[in-house]
């Protein structure tokens, strides 16, 4: 993952927190927890609780929405609201599917056999520090076995934990937060029928000042916007199918898409690659030529039209991912990679 830079950034909005926290004349520790128990209102107030009221789900047209559009400031601001849980019948095979396009288990897994599928510790390396994927099997206490489905959807939905901290973006809700409602629903359902495992979390090995989780407030002030993305609305059913898969379950762009100086994705630069020799490549049409067998072979095998098998961190993908779409969906991916704005790499 390439989040160059953001060190420096990230280091001005540290500064920020700090004098803020000074300022203030309040601990960290109390500081932090307002902050995080505060960040629903404060949107309001400076203005932008709409852009946390959530799009329309193409599932649930008008059921949710209507609340939080209508709700006082501050009241329904960053939630989405969750008072009913969904009585829908959860389908669990639809659900592994789902799991397997959003490739959760690489990072919730650590590598090598007889590993408890989902049971965290996975090192995760970034200029930030060392993330390690929690433990997200139904264990009551090492798990996510206590948590309500309510609890699930607004990990995912907006990146909170069960205790209300924030979630590192390292976990890659900004793309899962347009996670439709019915698969989240899925995603959840088969989550439980998976075997516990009470393997212990192992915190995080973050550089100062990316162990305060608290700046995540301003992060996800600056950078976050919940809710599912009606953009491919007019689309063809295909491409909207392919942006869908993209962008929200498969999170192409969080490895495919240059990040700013503060480590979020730029709107302007979508899936037109990062730099730097670990970076990813540009696989808009600008840079990605190949042709639809060529891309459907290379997403089932990882073999390249030059016979070459691509690195670890796409093979990954591919072996989790890709390989395990049904081949309705690799056709509506590559349907959607090739209409995509075509935006040259930079040099
Ligand atoms: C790119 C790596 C990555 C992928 C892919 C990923 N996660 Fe995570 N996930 C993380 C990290 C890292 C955290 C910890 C974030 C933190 O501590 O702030 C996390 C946290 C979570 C949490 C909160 C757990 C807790 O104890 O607070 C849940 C729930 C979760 N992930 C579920 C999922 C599901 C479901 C998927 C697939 C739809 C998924 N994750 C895919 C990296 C990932
Ligand atoms: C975890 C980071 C990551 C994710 C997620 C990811 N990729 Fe990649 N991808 C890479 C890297 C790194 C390479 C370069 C691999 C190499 O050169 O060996 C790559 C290579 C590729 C290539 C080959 C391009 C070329 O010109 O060689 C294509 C096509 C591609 N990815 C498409 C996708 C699509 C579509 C998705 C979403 C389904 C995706 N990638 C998700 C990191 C990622």
């Amino acid at each position: 993952m390439s989040w160059n830079k953001a060190l420096i950034a990230f280091s001005t909005v540290a500064a920020a927190g700090l004098t803020l926290a000074v300022a203030t004349g309040s601990s960290y520790g109390q500081n932090a927890g307002q902050n995080a128990a505060k960040s629903g209102s404060a949107k309001a107030a400076v203005g932008q609780a709409s852009k946390s009221a959530p799009a329309p789900s193409p599932s649930q047209p008008a059921s949710g929405t209507a609340a939080s559009a209508g709700a006082p400031p501050g009241a329904a601001a960053g939630t989405t609201p969750t008072a009913q849980a969904d009585t829908r019948p959860a389908d669990v095979r639809h659900g592994e599917y789902l799991v397997k396009a959003a490739g959760c288990v690489g990072c919730h897994t650590v590598e090598g056999k007889g590993v408890a599928p989902f049971s965290g510790g996975r090192a995760l390396k970034t200029d930030f520090g060392t993330f390690y994927g929690p433990n997200i099997t139904p264990d009551k206490t090492a798990g996510i076995g206590a948590w309500t489905e309510d609890d699930f959807k607004r990990a995912l939905r907006e990146g909170v934990g069960r205790d209300g901290t924030h979630l590192y973006p390292a976990f890659p809700y900004p793309s899962f937060t347009k996670i439709a409602d019915a698969d989240v629903h899925d995603l959840w359902a088969y989550l439980q029928t998976v075997p516990a495992s009470a393997q212990a979390n192992k915190p995080h090995e973050l550089k100062f000042p990316f162990s305060w989780r608290f700046l995540l407030v301003f992060w996800k002030w600056l950078f976050f916007t919940p809710g599912p993305d009606a953009a491919m609305a007019s689309a063809s059913a295909e491409v909207s199918r392919g942006a869908y898969l993209v962008n929200a379950l498969a999170h192409c762009g969080e490895c495919h898409t240059e990040r700013n100086f503060f480590g979020a994705v730029k709107k302007d630069r979508q899936l037109a690659g990062t730099p730097g020799k670990d970076g990813a490549p540009n696989i808009t049409p600008a840079k990605l030529k190949w042709s639809d067998g060529e891309l459907k072979d290379f997403f089932s095998s990882g073999m390249t039209p030059d016979n070459d098998q691509v690195n670890d961190t796409m093979g990954e993908v591919i072996t989790n991912t890709t390989s395990q779409l049904t081949a309705q969906d690799t056709a509506a991916l590559i349907a959607y990679l090739k209409q995509v704005p075509a935006i040259e790499s930079k040099k």
